[in-house]
């Protein structure tokens, strides 16, 4: 007979349980990095598909719902049209007249704008499906959407941080060795993707910045990978130019290719993670938290307040200001965590998940404060790409902090060279686990551990010297 008191008691709070079993907590800062990949990771989900509710991954000319052709016109003097105010400089799309090469403005901007012409050419400018459908409609039309974009802009830069922080640390504790091997190669691929979603992001817009992008970046496989480097760069253009099947492409590798690629990494990334922290022998645990956080954060404060006023043009998106502002939220939530629950022993499963919350809140109010009070732009590199002209205006690409390094090394060396070091960088860092063994502990593990500092040392000041090349 089955005891039904037993076969009917509920397992104590299941989700707590489950919980508990996904997010064991160690005791290091390092740790909450790990914990901001995943969280980041969601927010670039979320606002990512509130874009493609709106995104048009089309570089065709753009019309209107009538099939009219639109043209692009220049705001000269401030003025609202359709509730919304435009200010002098801002890109405006308008209905062609029936000859179709001139602009058939509406009331409200007669006279407060005027029609831009290619200076090669001299025909009119017809933007993208693409560009209009972000740079007009969701940023000028659809609630919140400029919102959402400059989450889904700044959340990126914020990603591609906690990533580098959290794999700069994996690499300082040596991760690469059992048991954490697995966590350092899908570390490893992760950081992987993570910037070809960067990049692939970039072309979305069709604008000049993101056409340089596509060029830059399909051009390196070309230069730099022998044999079969043509044949990759052409898979990633459609084509042996930057067309309108490159952005085809770009969007169905950033808004699915890559990200399913990322979810199965990060699964086993976390899997392997827990495997090290049952073990006993977890990453992302540094000895001495409370002190360090409470110097980061006074450092962190210190530097925010500094920043603006000694930079020669306050750029938020500068890493000086950038890493601050994530630190600042991650220390305090380790010194918040300390001071209420006192010291955590490390590997404890316990109460992982609402530590990791409570960073996890400060940090969002960090992305919502970047978001609002700087609203992501491109700035110059904006200016839609009109494939319809004989000519496309040369962009001066300033890369992202994070590309900085590359940008210096493609400065100083040929794209073979540089290719050809960036190749030989990954498959020394992939090989570690196998090169580095226990067996070969003792003077070789020594002198490998110091090559990977040296690695990151060189990308280190590689990043700061592109930094101040280009203006800082
Ligand atoms: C690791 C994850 C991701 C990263 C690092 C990333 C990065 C970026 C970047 C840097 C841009 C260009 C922003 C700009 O300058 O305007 C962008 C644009 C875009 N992304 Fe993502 N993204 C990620 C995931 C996703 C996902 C999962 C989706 C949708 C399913 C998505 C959809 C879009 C769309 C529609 C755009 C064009 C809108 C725009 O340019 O603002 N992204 N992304």
């Amino acid at each position: 007979m089955i005891d039904s008191s037993q076969s009917h008691t509920p397992s104590p709070q299941p989700i707590r349980q489950f919980f508990r079993g996904v997010v064991p907590a160690t005791d290091g800062l390092l740790w909450y990095f790990g914990g901001l990949v995943l969280f980041f990771f969601g927010v670039m989900l979320l606002s990512g598909v509130l874009l493609l509710f709106h995104y048009q991954p089309s570089p065709a000319p753009a019309s209107a719902s009538d099939g009219t052709p639109l043209l692009l016109a220049r705001i000269t003097d401030t003025t609202t049209w359709l509730g919304v105010e435009y200010l002098p400089g801002q890109l405006v799309p308008v209905r062609a007249d029936s000859s179709g090469g001139n602009a058939d403005f509406p009331t409200p901007l007669r006279g407060v704008a005027e029609l831009l012409r290619d200076s090669a050419t001299g025909r009119p400018v017809h933007p993208s499906a693409a560009w209009v459908s972000l740079e007009h409609q969701v940023l000028r039309q659809v609630e919140f959407g400029a919102l959402v974009r400059s989450v889904h802009a700044w959340g990126a830069q914020l990603l591609v941080a906690s990533l580098l922080i959290w794999f700069g640390g994996l690499a300082w504790q040596g991760a690469w060795r059992k048991p954490n091997s697995g966590v350092w190669i899908s570390g490893l691929l992760l950081l992987a993707l993570v910037l070809g979603s960067a990049w692939t992001g970039s072309v979305l817009p069709w604008d000049r910045l993101g056409y340089a992008a596509a060029w830059v970046g399909s051009s390196l496989p070309e230069q730099g990978i022998p044999l079969v480097g043509d044949w990759v760069a052409q898979a990633m253009r459609g084509g042996k130019e930057v067309g309108g099947g490159t952005l085809s492409r770009m969007a169905a590798a950033h808004t699915a290719l890559l990200p399913i690629a990322l979810i199965l990494v990060l699964i086993l990334h976390v899997s392997w993670w827990r495997r090290g922290v049952v073990s006993g022998k977890p990453v992302g645990d540094f000895s001495k938290p409370f002190n360090a956080a409470a110097v980061l954060v006074a450092g962190c404060v210190l530097l925010l307040l500094v920043y603006p006023f000694v930079a020669a043009s306050f750029n938020p998106a500068s890493p000086f200001f950038l890493l601050p502002l994530l630190l600042l939220p991650v220390c305090s939530a380790q010194l918040l965590n300390r001071l209420a629950g006192g010291a955590a022993v490390s590997g404890d499963s316990s109460g992982g998940l609402y530590r990791q919350l409570v960073c996890w809140l400060l940090v969002s109010g960090a992305l919502l404060t970047l978001a609002i009070a700087a609203p992501w732009g491109r700035g110059e590199g904006g200016f839609p790409v009109d494939l319809t002209q004989a000519q496309l205006a040369a962009t001066q690409l300033r890369p992202e902090w994070y590309l900085l390094g590359l940008y210096q090394l493609l400065e100083w060396c040929s794209a073979s060279v540089a290719m050809a070091f960036i190749v030989a960088a990954v498959l020394f860092l992939a090989l570690l686990p196998v090169a580095d063994r226990p067996a070969s502990a003792g003077a070789g593990h020594g002198a490998i551990r110091w090559m990977v500092y040296g690695l990151f040392f060189l990308l280190l000041f590689l990043t700061l010297r592109g930094y101040m090349g280009t203006g800082g």
